[in-house]
Order: structure tokens, then C-alpha cells, then sequence
């Protein structure tokens, strides 16, 4: 039988969790015995009851033993290593047990080198292809339509007006002018979300094929600089060059001079986050307008923006807001829960746990296996000195 752990997350400000009952029973159907740590689910409102009706085992809270006992883990954070102040559990993991989850592969060169070495299998949701095959297993995409959503509500709660067009017997109220820049998973929500409450919205994007997405929102896209421009690969936009940059922030500055709320969500995979709104571009913008900067943790679309902090610039609100998925835990844990089970689904094969690596599911994300790390690209610098 298959031993699943789902461990409580760590960080204090990570408060969903990579079960659900509903995953519990499910896996448990697949002849899967899944423990989850007590408290896990907990600030998700799933209780170790919940848990517990479902099948699973609960384990008392900071237990090694199911990290130890462990065939598969499955986390949203990566887990802590003992060196980075965590405590000890992922040095006990076994050589052939799998450990699945969000684990900014990009940014954690040390654990995943570790679990590498332990003889430890990592599967990265981040690294999912994006293939039919795929889409329910893509977290990515389930936690960035949260993001959005609740990026609008942030926006709108700061703002120093109205959403809607409001007609009253006092006056008529114009509708709130909002520019959205990405128009990925979490852009698109965005335009939605302030589509409903009302908002005139306006959206950059540097792939093309974000514009037909954009205006069957109601959207009015804005035309990416032609020059230089980046393009894509594999749906994702590649890297622009700084003239291109500066020519889109050129292109921009005039929409950001009208606009009440801006939401940036540019991502470029596995780069840092393009800079679009500068200071000086801050600096025309309207005094009680307000900017949330999605991107903030991959270094910020917005100059000045600071994780979880709410920074006054010149009488522009900047939100950085790095977390959002984690600020709707029950929703968000819910759809993480299912795509990562539905992945899980994919490797239990006669009840046993197979790990294809050459399968075009598995092959981009799976960063370790049999104790090789199998994305060295993934680290420019490291490939240059294993060449
Ligand atoms: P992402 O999170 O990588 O990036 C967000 C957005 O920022 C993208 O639309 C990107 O083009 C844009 N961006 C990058 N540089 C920019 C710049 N300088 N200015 C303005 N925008 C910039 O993107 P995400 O959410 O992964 O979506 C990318 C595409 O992939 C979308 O078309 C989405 O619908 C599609 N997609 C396809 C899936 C599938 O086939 N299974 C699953 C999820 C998304």
C-alpha cells in the first residue's frame, strides 16, 4: 500500500494545505493509506475530523515518523531543509519516495540538490507541460485565477472611489478606470473580476494572442510596441529586451496617468519580473490611485513595491502582493488539493507508485529522480560548469 503524508505547512503566512477529505477519500480509493500531520488543514477550515471521516490517519503535530514512513509527500511550500531553519523532517525522507509540490525550483537549488542526493523523486508543479493531459493537474493556473480575483478586491477595497458607474440623485459617479498588465491566468481574472464590479478596463500583454482573450472580456487591449517585441514560447512570453521595455513603459505611462487602479501580474518563467511601472511613471499617476503588484515576489512589476507591505509613493498606494492564493486557503487548497492528486492518479499503476521519467507529463517536472538532478538547465550557471 502506498503511505502518503501531507504535512502542515510551515511558513506562518502559508495557509492553505495539499489535502482536502475529498482528495483523502479519493486516494484512499485508489488503495492509497494517507496521514496527515494534526493542524494541517486547520486554517483552511478542514479539521483533523474531516480528515479523519475521510480515511485518513492523523498524526500528532511536528511527528517525523510520517516523513519517514513516507512514499509520497505532498506540500504546496517547498519544505524547509534543517540548514534554512526547518526541522529536520526532509533530510529523513527515504531514497525512492516522491515529494510533490510547489517547489519554486527556480529559487531552491540547495533542496532540491539535497533530495537529489537523498535518492529523493521531486516532482515541481511549477514545471507541469502544458499539454491537455495536464490541465487538471495545473496548480499554477488554479492559484493564479485566486490571485487575480482577490488582487481586484484589494484594489478596490483601497481605492478612494467607486467601481461601478453609480447613478444617484446626488450626482452621477463615473465608472473606475483600471489598467491590468499580463493578461496570463491571473490577468484575465483580473479583468473580470473588475469587469463585474463595474470597471472600465484597459490590458497589456506582450503575446499577441492575448488580445482576442482580452476583448471578449470587454476589455480594450493595448497594442504591444511592434518593434522588438519578444513573442512566445510554449504560451509563455519570452524575455523583452530593455528597448522594447522602455518603449512599452513609454506606451504605458499614458494609460497609468488615467487610471484609478492598476494590477500587475507580467511573469516571464524562470526570469525576473519585467519592470513596468517606474518611479517617474508613479509620479503621474493620480494621488489615492492604487497599484497591486502581483508579481512582487519574482523582483516586482512596480519600482518600490515590497512583499505583504502596503507602500505610500507619492500618494499612490503599491501593494505587494505576493501571497494571495494563500489569502482564500479553503478554495485555494481545494483546487491545489485536486490537481495534485489528479497528478498523483497519473503515477499509481496497479497500486504501485511508477515514475516514468521520459513520460512528456513527467519529463519537465521532474527535477530529481534516482539520484540524479535531472533539470541542471534550470541553473544556467551550473550547466556552464558541468559543460
Ligand atoms: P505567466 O504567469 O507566465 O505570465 C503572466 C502574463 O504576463 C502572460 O500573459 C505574459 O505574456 C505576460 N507578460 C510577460 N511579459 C510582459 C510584459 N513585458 N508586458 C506585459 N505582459 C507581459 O502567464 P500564464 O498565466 O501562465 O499564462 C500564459 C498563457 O498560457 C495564457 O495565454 C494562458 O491562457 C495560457 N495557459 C495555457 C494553459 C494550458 O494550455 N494548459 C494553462 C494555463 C495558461
Amino acid at each position: 500500500m502506498i503511505r502518503v503524508w501531507i504535512p502542515a505547512e510551515r511558513s506562518p503566512s502559508e495557509r492553505r494545505v495539499a489535502a482536502t477529505p475529498d482528495t483523502t477519500r479519493r486516494l484512499g480509493d485508489k488503495g492509497c493509506a494517507v496521514a496527515i500531520e494534526s493542524g494541517a488543514g486547520q486554517q483552511a477550515g478542514y479539521g483533523d475530523d474531516s480528515f479523519a471521516a475521510s480515511g485518513a490517519e492523523i498524526l500528532p503535530a511536528g511527528a517525523a515518523e510520517g516523513w519517514e514512513q513516507a512514499d509520497v509527500v505532498l506540500t504546496v511550500a517547498p519544505p524547509r531543509l534543517e540548514a534554512d531553519g526547518g526541522p529536520g523532517h526532509v533530510e529523513r525522507l527515504r531514497a525512492g519516495s516522491l515529494l510533490m509540490g510547489l517547489l519554486e525550483p527556480y529559487q531552491n537549488r540547495p533542496l532540491i540538490e539535497r533530495l537529489s542526493s537523498q535518492g529523493v523523486s521531486a516532482l515541481a508543479l511549477e514545471l507541469l507541460p502544458r499539454i491537455s493531459r495536464a490541465q487538471t493537474m495545473d496548480a499554477l493556473s488554479s492559484q493564479a485565477n485566486i490571485a487575480g480575483y482577490k488582487a481586484v478586491l484589494l484594489a478596490a477595497a483601497e481605492l478612494d472611489r467607486f467601481f461601478p458607474m453609480l447613478m444617484t440623485a446626488a450626482g452621477t459617479v463615473q465608472p473606475a478606470k483600471v489598467v491590468v498588465l499580463g493578461a496570463g491566468v491571473a490577468g484575465l481574472q483580473a479583468v473580470a473580476t473588475a469587469r463585474r464590479l463595474g470597471a472600465v478596463v484597459k490590458v497589456s500583454d506582450v503575446r499577441p494572442a492575448a488580445k482576442e482573450q482580452v476583448e471578449s472580456l470587454g476589455a480594450r487591449f493595448i497594442d504591444p510596441p511592434e518593434r522588438d517585441a519578444p513573442g512566445e514560447a510554449g504560451g509563455y512570453a519570452r524575455e523583452a529586451g530593455l528597448a522594447f521595455l522602455e518603449a512599452q513603459r513609454q506606451q504605458l505611462a499614458v494609460h497609468l496617468a488615467e487610471a484609478d487602479a492598476v494590477i500587475t501580474t507580467a511573469l516571464v518563467p524562470g526570469r525576473p519580473a519585467p519592470l513596468l511601472i517606474t518611479e517617474q511613471m508613479l509620479a503621474v499617476m493620480r494621488p489615492g490611485s492604487v497599484v497591486v503588484d502581483l508579481a512582487v515576489g519574482q523582483g516586482g512589476n512596480v519600482a518600490g513595491s515590497q512583499a505583504d507591505t502596503t507602500v505610500d509613493i507619492g500618494g499612490v498606494r503599491v501593494i505587494g502582493a505576493g501571497q494571495l492564493p494563500a489569502s482564500v486557503p479553503q478554495h485555494a487548497s481545494a483546487l491545489y488539493a485536486r490537481n495534485v492528486s489528479a497528478l498523483l492518479e497519473q503515477l499509481l499503476i496497479d497500486d504501485l507508485l511508477t515514475i516514468t521519467p521520459e513520460d512528456p507529463l513527467l519529463d519537465p517536472c521532474l527535477i530529481t529522480h534516482a539520484g540524479t538532478c535531472r533539470r541542471l538547465d534550470l541553473w544556467p550557471a551550473l550547466v556552464e560548469v558541468a559543460a
